[in-house]
């Protein structure tokens, strides 16, 4: 069984694996850095990570089209019910779920997680998620270095996607740290370059993932995709 795995620019990850199409944080309307319009996304399940605009981001829409299930803490999922979604799955911090396309675990998030309409969009999440080959991923989402990272490195990750932008996530130097931390055998870097006061030098950082940890770094363009 292989996962493809495409980046969609910022924090958007498309995954296609065991028949389902999922997409992560799907922030294409307003995304200078988008490779496809919201019109285009395919998806039966869309994750989606903290309530801020460029991680809901176009979810609304997509779900609406598509009919796709979306996964995300329970305040969330019940915003989206109030607009106008039925196919919603709350989730907790820790609480792991078995979708039909492998198992979501909510990991934490040190990070804000206010809706875009101001509602209280509880507590921002990354995600483990168990593929059904038993191959892991951990997409961090938008969050600072945390010691229990190495908790969720315990679990045995293949491909860690960490946020490398600063400002308003980890930066270059934290990552490394995160990097380390996780032990991931391969790790793709998200939330740079989108916007001028996150931009970031992702070659420099690949030079320092090689030198300092044991991990491949490995660094998309937008549009660009892995296989797992
Ligand atoms: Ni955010
Ligand atoms: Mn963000």
């Amino acid at each position: 069984m292989t996962t493809r795995i495409r980046w969609l620019g910022h924090a958007a990850m498309a995954l296609d694996t065991a028949g389902s199409k999922i997409l992560i944080d799907p922030f294409f309307t307003g995304n200078p850095k988008a490779v496809i319009r919201a019109a285009e996304a395919e998806a039966d399940f869309i994750l989606i990570s903290h309530g801020h605009g460029d991680h809901v981001g176009d979810s609304v829409e997509i779900a609406k089209r598509t009919g796709a299930t979306v996964i995300s803490n329970y305040e969330i999922a019940c915003w989206l019910e109030q607009k106008g979604l039925t196919k919603v799955h709350g989730q907790q911090h820790g609480g792991g779920f078995n979708h039909p396309f492998g198992r979501v675990k909510l990991t934490l998030a040190f990070h804000g997680s206010a809706l875009p309409d101001g509602s209280n969009g509880g507590n921002p999440c990354g995600f483990l998620i168990y593929l059904k080959d038993g191959k892991k991923i951990y997409h961090a989402a938008d969050t600072g270095l945390f010691g229990d990272m190495r908790l969720i490195g315990e679990e045995g990750i293949d491909l860690a996607i960490l946020p490398i932008g600063d400002n308003y996530t980890m930066g270059p130097d934290d990552s490394i740290r995160a990097i380390k931390l996780i032990q991931p055998k391969q790790v793709i870097p998200i939330h740079y370059d989108t916007f001028p006061i996150i931009a970031q030098d992702a070659q420099a950082w690949a030079a320092r993932v090689k030198a300092e940890t044991s991990a491949q770094a490995i660094v998309l363009q937008p549009g660009q995709e892995i296989t797992l």
